[in-house]
């Protein structure tokens, strides 16, 4: 009998609306060689519709992902609405309500593309970056007094449990107990915030008993960041909280030769509720509507969704693909120093699928 996966598509703004539909052909394209079918339902949730209806999707929104087997999602945000609205008008409470909180970034260096990094090649940069996604720095305790006046002040707490860090942490050890190196990193920063960031240690350093057989480190976020550039070498699995996270995972993917490549997964690891895959890029408003867009990370997302919707064989068909595409100048993108456009990007992909 064939499978049949329900999946909600939300294309969002910007370069989201170009990239996810990429990935969808390259989903049904594998589909039918691996045996099962997906069953789309497109959804217009964006800033567009928050234009047309003051709300980035309908009230019940999180109700109606609950049916479906996991979400991929382009990206959110657009010039006209203010970051802060979209952000926690569609993607953090998704992310939060679904208790999606472990975000998975991989960043690899592919065969056919060049690091910024001088002499760097594919052995030296394979990491998975684990980044807590439901607490933390970005919280809404907080607010501003005295507004407009010379006493004006603003105050953001975070906020970091045992139950958040430790299964953060608990969830980085086991992907790395999957993974050659075994070794997981901390990103800390406990010499300057000194409540929570010593907290995220004594946690890392209880996972670690946990989890013997797992080698690990800890480095402060500046000195890691500057890691990532010098040592790429020396990281497998990077476990960092939300806004440490965020940032690593923005650095990794440059230093692995461009954003428009990097996936990412949001993954509720109890199953309760869909997981969601997207792009770790934005929308892209300089260059949305172009058709320039480089739809490799949304198809290395969708690689990404396979692998945990159960379809191991169609991910890895899928990346190999996503190699092959990279060997030629004319059918990459111009962010990896390519010529193709996204048609021309996608028809390579489709092409070594089939
Ligand atoms: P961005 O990722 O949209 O763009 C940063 C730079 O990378 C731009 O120069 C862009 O052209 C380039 N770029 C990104 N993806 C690319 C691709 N696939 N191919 C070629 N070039 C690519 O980040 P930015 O500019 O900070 O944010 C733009 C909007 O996107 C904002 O509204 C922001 O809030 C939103 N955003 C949404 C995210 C999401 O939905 N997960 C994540 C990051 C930003
Ligand atoms: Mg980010």
């Amino acid at each position: 009998m064939t499978k049949t996966y329900r999946i909600a598509a939300i294309p969002g703004d910007g370069i989201g609306k170009e990239v996810l539909p990429v990935g969808q052909r390259v989903i049904d394209l594998v589909a039918q060689k691996h045996n099962f079918t997906v069953d789309w339902t497109e959804f217009d949730w964006s800033c567009e519709r928050y234009h047309d209806t003051g709300r980035m999707m309908p009230e019940d929104g999180i109700e109606q992902m609950k049916a479906f087997d996991s979400i991929y999602l382009g990206a959110v945000g657009f010039p006209g609405v203010p970051d802060h609205v979209s952000l926690w008008g569609l993607l953090i409470p998704l992310r939060r309500e679904l208790d999606q909180y472990a975000n998975v970034r991989p960043v690899r260096l592919l065969k056919g593309i060049n690091s910024p990094l001088a002499g760097r090649g594919a052995d030296d940069i394979d990491m998975i970056i684990v980044r807590e996604n439901v607490e933390g720095e970005y919280s809404e305790i907080g607010g501003r007094v005295y507004q407009g006046t010379e006493h004006e002040a603003a105050i953001q707490e975070s906020i970091l449990t045992r139950r958040g860090t430790d299964r953060i942490m608990d969830y980085a050890f086991n992907v790395a107990k999957t993974r050659k190196r075994k070794h997981v990193s901390s990103a800390t920063k406990s010499n300057g915030i000194i409540h929570t960031m010593p907290f995220w240690d004594e946690r890392f350093a209880a996972a670690a008993e946990r989890h013997p057989g797992i080698g690990t480190a800890q480095f402060h976020i500046d000195i890691m960041t500057a890691n990532f550039v010098l040592h790429p070498d020396w990281f497998d699995v990077v476990v960092a909280s939300n806004l440490f996270g965020d940032i690593l995972s923005d650095l990794g993917p440059a230093v692995a030769g461009s954003i428009g490549i990097a996936p990412s997964a949001n993954i509720n690891p109890e199953g309760k509720y869909p997981s969601m895959f997207e792009p770790v890029h934005g929308s892209a408003p300089d260059i949305a509507g172009k058709g320039v867009a480089n739809p490799v990370a949304a198809v290395w997302t969708a690689a990404m969704m396979l692998e945990h919707l159960g379809e191991p064989g169609a991910a890895a068909e899928i990346e190999r693909a996503i190699e092959t595409s990279l060997e030629r100048a004319d059918t990459k993108t111009r962010d990896l120093g390519g010529t193709a456009d996204t048609a021309g990007s996608e028809a390579a992909i489709l092409a070594a699928l089939s």
